[in-house]
């Protein structure tokens, strides 16, 4: 029985030339001929105007945007290199090969997914997109494990521009060395953690396996969900030889996710084995008694004192790595993003969306002058004895300062600054009049 339920997750009027709509598809070979589903138990859903089945398969409308930051990625490539192999080694209903295909542009999509009983929806949704160009193919669908599917296009020395590991919980940690094995230099790995426990500090030993950091609770736990998947992904292409470093990332509630786009390239940086900055890679303390953060290179280990206390006492401090402690995203390649997004209708107009907004947060968070963290306004306000500041008078107060402040995409009640907690309370303080 027909069990339509079709969802339009974007309004956005994006309209591609092949716009997947079933009122076109008799009209071209191209098009999949929607009558076939009508045979099936269908779960329609509509996203920047592609019609597709999400059958029975994991699908998250929520993860919406998270597909939008790849498509733009990918097409940003395919405009920058002019081609675009696409690996999406967990495609479920195969969403993010179709969208691959039409908006990226890609040349050639192989959509895997372990689960054999998604075939017929993932082929399905495919099928919209004409199979062969001349000779050629464009998609191909397989049910590999993901490392084996990875592995295989390394030994059969058949590279990829953008691979797409789309997994759950820390799993990508164990695919991100086949990974960066079958792209190619200069290529893009997009990595998703649903993981929220490790970030959290509650499992350390779990995020010491899968990563390689050892995490204890801190209040920006969800930016070190970010840092230490970066940080596993810096140590995995190291083993390789390579060095990956982050374009944008992404953390979303939903779940939680955790995505980061990666670019990997070949070799050391200077007066350095390990293919990365010392700078970038390393440990993050943060104190309990004062509420200050910093970061700790690995020369510093075992002298690590807070400001608050003259004496050796450590034990109000909390130490967790090592992980990735540079900058989340490339402030240029978000502008890129941003402007293609408006060439396509996404951002723009006055339409404010949630991609834009989200957008143009990377981009204030990507002022170099930042460091990792954020710190919490009720943590201020706590500390302070006063109510909590409003973000604009707080921001502006330290930007008055001198200091360097922004909001932050991952949490909404809370700034990233330079301005020591030590500041910010004396900030809190003069606000409101004590
Ligand atoms: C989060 S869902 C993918 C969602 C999809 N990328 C999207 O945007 O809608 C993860 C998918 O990975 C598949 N999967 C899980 N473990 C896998 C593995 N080791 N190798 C390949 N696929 C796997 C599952 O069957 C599931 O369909
Ligand atoms: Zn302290």
């Amino acid at each position: 029985m027909l069990t339509t339920n079709p969802k339009t997750l974007s309004p956005s009027p994006f309209i591609h030339k092949t716009l997947i709509n079933p009122k076109y598809s008799s009209t071209s070979p191209k098009f999949l001929n929607f009558n076939s589903l009508i045979r099936c138990k269908c779960n329609q859903v509509t996203e920047r105007g592609i019609l597709f089945d999400t059958g029975e398969t994991f699908f998250r409308q929520e993860s919406a945007i998270g597909r939008d930051l790849g498509v733009l990625s990918a097409a940003l490539y395919k405009q920058s290199k002019g081609q675009l192999r696409v690996l999406d080694a967990m495609c479920g209903c195969g969403i993010r090969s179709l969208r691959y295909l039409v908006e990226s542009k890609a040349d050639f999509v192989l959509a895997n997914d372990a689960n054999e009983s998604h075939r017929r929806v993932i082929l399905e949704n495919l099928a919209q997109v004409e199979r062969f160009q001349g000779e050629k193919k464009r998609w191909v669908v397989t049910h590999c494990e993901a490392n084996r599917v990875l592995t295989d296009c390394y030994l059969q020395r058949d590279y990829f521009d953008f691979i797409d590991i789309d997994s759950f919980g820390s799993d990508s940690s164990f695919f991100l060395r086949a990974a960066f094995s079958s792209l190619k230099l200069d290529g893009l790995v997009y990595v998703t953690s649903t993981d929220g426990y490790s970030s959290g500090g509650h499992r350390p030993f779990h995020s010491l396996a899968a990563y390689g950091a050892y995490v204890r609770p801190m209040p920006y736990a969800n930016e070190l969900g970010l840092r230490i998947l970066i940080g596993g992904a810096v140590r995995e292409a190291s083993v390789l030889g390579y060095h990956v470093t982050p374009l944008f990332s992404y953390y979303s509630y939903h779940g939680p996710v955790f995505r980061v786009l990666l670019r990997m390239n070949r070799g050391k940086l200077p007066d350095n084995s390990f293919h990365i900055n010392d700078r970038d890679y390393g440990f993050i303390c943060y104190c309990y008694r004062c509420g200050n953060s910093q970061a700790v290179s690995w020369s510093e280990l075992g002298r690590i004192r807070c400001p608050c206390s003259n004496s050796k006492d450590a034990a109000s401090l909390v130490v967790s790595g090592p992980m990735w402690t540079g900058p989340l995203h490339s402030a240029a390649y978000i502008m890129e993003m941003l402007n293609l997004a408006e060439q396509w209708g996404w951002v723009g107009n006055g339409a404010g969306t949630d991609l834009e907004k989200l957008l143009k947060r990377m981009v204030e968070e990507s002022d170099p002058r930042l460091p990792f963290g954020y710190i919490k306004l009720d943590e201020v306000a706590c500390r302070a004895q006063t109510n909590t500041p409003s973000i604009r008078t707080i921001m502006n107060s330290l930007h008055k300062e001198g200091y360097a402040a922004s909001r932050s995409h991952i949490a909404s009640n809370a700034i990233k600054t330079d301005c020591p907690m030590a500041g910010c309370i004396r900030i809190a303080k003069i606000l409101h009049g004590c």
